[in-house]
């Protein structure tokens, strides 16, 4: 039998002792005498009398061990041409004198702190921090708006705030401060303190009572020590997008987390402690926490912080020059990265000017990677090119290839086989097992494995309205898919109102709730329209209110601008058109999904339910005039 198979098996049949036996391979300060708690579903909890620190396992275990010299982070910033190694030592010194800090301001076991910085090593240096002294972190995106920041302040109600005065988007200094104060002024809750990392590239000016500067503070500091916390103690709560405006705050538990990400390091990835791991990605998204910071720090390996593109800074040689210039073995980053280098440099031409002869493997996820990318990739690398799939709630890959057990023969198209723990099916709306090559929704039978969500913060009713309804005794993953007859998985769209734009998850209800909020627009409707570059792109259309004689033009530069405003620069919104009417059913529901074949040019049916067929031709020439469907280059 492959030995693939006889681990997942195992992780199936005894599944107790499997990850029993994964929990010996991180630092407990006491271990745990129950696996398992299943008695309050789908309420599950892994290890739930354990104790134990994720900063002390990311950390102080390998000073203690012998790595302190070793680097822990390399910061390589394409922006401002900076590039600075940080020991374990160096990190382990840091680290305390910021968790000190955050106690010396009243930061306590179980308080949130938000974390809302550009990516620089303070910002993995604060997540640390917090876990140190079992506060629990909440990271935002820099390229959110202040109103998402607010919404964020306001769920998980922070004792504290660390930011950065500002962040580097190439040919613009983006000011974090104002967006910070805009915040705190539109959230209800108030931190008691909000510590601004100066940068000097723009200071940001100390206007407010709760103003701390960070590095003065930071220097005054008496160092704190890790503080050991129940296993399914928050590590940190993450905020995604879901159906509604009102973002998912996924919860990570301690223990749980500590024991998957570790043995995905070696299992998944193939390196070994000391090797040299990059996620290209961001802080603030799941990839950046599961793989920038806690997994190859509690690997022991030495993780990429980088800030900047894969194109532009200053060229698509951006990611070789890194690879090359670090020695990195594993690079993880998503598709559209690779679609960007590809766009500008098709025959991968600057490749010639640096050797990557370090490079395994590239891991890509985040959005479904079309088969030319995954081609071309493999073409101008010469390297395994591995598709694997995963989600903010699940923290680590559903399907992935095994690069440390066993190289699965790769299909283009599939994130291959289930990790291990996740006994996955692909169900009909009855919920009867679909076919094999069947399209259906895809779930995974309860218990999810550890390191996955416990719960959503504030809110235990949406967790099991949202994932356990629909399928008694299954975490909906909210795509849907097939499984082959070889048991590999394919991943093909969301079953809900989420898209993915250049392999940010943003809701297109969220939208909708912005557009509708103008006072000129009567209806909305937001879908995610196949993109050559960033995978989809948000196309808004809107039906105004009837009387209404200003400019259409007008009126759609202020509905992007007012997304831009209220989500962020992220929600890549810049297409909007107006139309007469939205086609919808006899009962009123809105047909986003025959409007999204029109935009991609696939293949559509009329809906038999549709009320007004003739309104589809409108549709038709609306997009036309915004450029959908695009051209692809070939
Ligand atoms: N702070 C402030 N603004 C930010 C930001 C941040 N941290 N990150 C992005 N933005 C802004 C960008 O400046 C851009 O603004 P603009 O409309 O003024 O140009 C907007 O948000 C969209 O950003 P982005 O999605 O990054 O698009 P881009 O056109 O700048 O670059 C890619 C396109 C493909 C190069 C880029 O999306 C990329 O590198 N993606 C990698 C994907 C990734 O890391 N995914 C994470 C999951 S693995
Ligand atoms: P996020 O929570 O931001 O990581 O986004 C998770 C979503 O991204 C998933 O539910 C999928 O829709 C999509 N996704 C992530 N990785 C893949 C992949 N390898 N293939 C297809 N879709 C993916």
């Amino acid at each position: 039998m492959s030995a693939y198979k006889s681990l997942y098996d195992r992780s199936i049949t005894d599944k107790e002792s499997f990850w029993l036996e994964a929990a010996k391979d991180i630092h407990w300060d006491q271990f745990p005498t129950v696996t398992l708690d299943e008695s309050n579903a789908p309420f599950y909890r892994w290890f739930p009398d354990g104790r134990t620190n994720a900063c002390y396992n990311a950390v102080d275990l390998h000073v203690d061990n012998g790595r302190a010299e070793q680097t822990a982070i390399i910061y390589d910033s394409a922006v401002t041409d900076e590039s600075r190694k940080i020991s374990y030592r160096e990190l382990q010194v840091r680290v305390s004198k910021i968790a000190g800090m955050l106690q010396q301001g009243g930061v306590v076991a179980g308080d949130r702190v938000i974390v809302y910085m550009p990516m620089i090593p303070e910002a993995a240096i604060a997540m640390l921090a917090c876990a140190r002294i079992g506060a629990v972190h909440s990271v935002v995106f820099g390229g959110f708006a202040a109103n998402e920041l607010a919404v964020r302040i306001d769920d998980c109600q922070p004792k504290a705030i660390l930011a950065g005065s500002c962040g580097l988007e190439p040919g613009r200094v983006v000011e974090y401060k104002p967006l910070l104060d805009k915040a705190i002024e539109l959230a209800t809750h108030k931190p008691s303190h909000c510590y601004i990392w100066q940068r000097d590239q723009s200071k940001a000016s100390m206007t407010q009572a709760h103003d701390v500067h960070w590095q003065e503070a930071e220097s005054k500091a008496s160092p704190a020590e890790c503080v050991a916390v129940n296993a399914n103690h928050p590590l940190y709560i993450l905020y995604t997008s879901g159906t509604t405006g009102a973002p998912k705050g996924v919860v990570r538990d301690t223990g749980g987390s500590i024991v998957s990400l570790k043995w995905t390091m070696k299992s998944i990835y193939g390196v070994d402690p000391g090797d040299v791991y990059w996620a290209a990605s961001d802080v603030g998204w799941v990839v950046g926490h599961s793989y920038i910071v806690y997994a190859p720090l509690f690997h022991g390996n030495t993780t990429v912080l980088y800030e900047g593109k894969p194109v532009g800074t200053p060229d698509p040689g951006a990611f070789w020059r890194v690879i090359s210039e670090h020695k990195v073995r594993v690079l993880f980053t998503a598709p559209t990265a690779f679609r960007a280098i590809k766009k500008e440099d098709p025959k991968g031409e600057y490749l010639a000017k640096y050797d990557i002869s370090h490079l395994d493997y590239l891991f890509l996820a985040g959005e479904r990677c079309d088969p030319d990318t995954l081609e071309w990739a493999q073409q101008v690398l010469q390297v395994p090119v591995i598709d694997h799939w995963w989600q903010t709630e699940t923290g680590s890959s559903i399907c992935a290839n095994y690069a440390g057990i066993e190289m699965l023969p790769i299909k283009v198209g599939s994130p291959t086989k289930p990790a291990p723990g996740y006994k996955l099916k692909a169900l009909n709306n009855d919920g009867s097992e679909c076919k094999p090559g069947d399209i259906g929704a895809l779930v995974v039978e309860s218990p999810l494995p550890p390191g996955t969500f416990p719960t959503l913060w504030n809110a235990p009713d949406r967790f099991v309205e949202s994932y356990f309804k629909n399928f008694p005794g299954h975490y909906e993953t909210g795509d849907a898919g097939y499984i082959d007859e070889d048991g590999y998985i394919f991943v093909m769209a969301r079953t809900d109102d989420v898209i993915n734009v250049a392999g940010h998850r943003l809701s297109t209800g969220a939208m909708e709730e912005v557009l509708a909020g103008h006072p000129d627009v009567a209806e909305c409707a937001v879908m995610g329209a196949a993109d050559t570059l960033k995978g989809q792109v948000p196309v808004g259309m809107l039906v105004l209110n009837s009387g209404c004689d200003r400019s259409e033009a007008d009126i759609c530069k202020e509905v992007i601008q007012k997304v831009r405003g209220e989500i962020g620069p992220v929600a890549a919104f810049k297409c909007a058109v107006v139309v007469t009417r939205l086609p919808k059913t006899r009962s009123g529901k809105i047909l986003r999904a025959t409007m999204r074949s029109i935009a991609d040019g696939t293949e559509w049916k009329m809906p038999a339910t549709i009320d007004d067929p003739v309104i589809l031709d409108e549709i038709t020439e609306s997009l036309a005039t915004i450029g959908y469907p695009q051209k692809t280059d070939e």
